[in-house]
């Protein structure tokens, strides 16, 4: 496995898409210690203090998932990095916020971005960014809910040796959902905020009581409106979290 280290880059994605996917191996990794530019889903900014945390990102050539199973290597990316900080924090509960965050409790420890390319309906290369909180203790106000290792620990991690972990756990999944993806989309559903606990959403700007019951075969999230019992299929942009306890008109 091959490791690329920067000082700065604008975004270890952006690199990793100027690369020519003949030329790149399997498993590169490109970390840089301070982004410029790093981005978060939604075009959003990825906001990550120099040298505090890991940004990077890793090459993967999936030609064994249809273009229409994407979602089976999101699951799988999250599952590692949700081993990875469940191995670093011991008894914390973390969980994996839908589709692909990893939280603690209610706060956010890692996002991950994924984009694909598609030959002849299969997935030939796929980028996953990865931005995962590890020394940072100060966040700036705009970001929603950040939490850090250390934060959660009290202690200091060695970046090198989470990376490691991180890579181990990235290699392990990966590794299953080739063999058996039913077994990695179990674990995931097993592992998702909120599943079975009813909560406030905005769902379509229209503030909705639900029950998260799942996830269907192209990533949408399921659920289940209190009050009428309608199931309904959400995609990214349709549905916002609010905080608990809150309505999210309260926010
Ligand atoms: C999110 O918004 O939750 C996704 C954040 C992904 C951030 C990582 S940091 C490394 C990689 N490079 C980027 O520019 N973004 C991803």
């Amino acid at each position: 496995m091959e490791i690329r280290y920067f000082d700065t880059l604008d975004s270890t994605n952006k690199y990793c898409k100027l690369l020519n996917p003949n030329e790149v191996e399997e498993f590169l990794v490109v970390l840089a210690a301070t982004q410029t530019d790093g981005i978060g889903q939604a075009g959003n900014h990825w906001e990550s203090e120099s040298g505090k945390n890991l940004t990077f990102s890793i090459i993967l050539k999936p030609t064994f998932l249809l273009a229409e199973e994407q979602y089976n290597l999101t699951m799988a990316v999250a599952v590692a990095v949700h081993n990875t900080v469940t191995q670093l924090l011991h008894e914390e509960q973390v969980s994996i916020k839908w589709p692909n965050d990893i939280y603690v409790g209610d706060r956010k420890i890692c996002g991950i971005l994924t984009s694909c390319q598609v030959k002849c309906n299969h997935i030939s290369q796929a980028i996953c960014g990865i931005g995962l909180n590890v020394n940072q203790t100060l966040f700036p106000e705009w970001v929603p809910n950040p939490v850090s290792l250390r934060q959660t620990a009290g202690r200091e991690f060695n970046l090198e040796k989470v990376l490691k972990t991180m890579l181990e756990e990235i290699n392990s999944c990966y590794e299953a959902l080739k063999t058996d993806s039913k077994c990695i989309r179990e674990k995931y559903l097993s592992l998702l905020y909120r599943k079975g606990v009813e909560a406030w959403y905005l769902y379509r700007g229209e503030p909705t009581r639900g029950t998260i019951e799942g996830v269907d075969p192209f990533g949408r999230l399921l659920l289940r409106r209190s009050d009428d019992s309608t199931l309904l299929l959400c995609g990214m942009k349709e549905i916002q979290f609010s905080t608990p306890g809150q309505r999210p008109e309260d926010r």
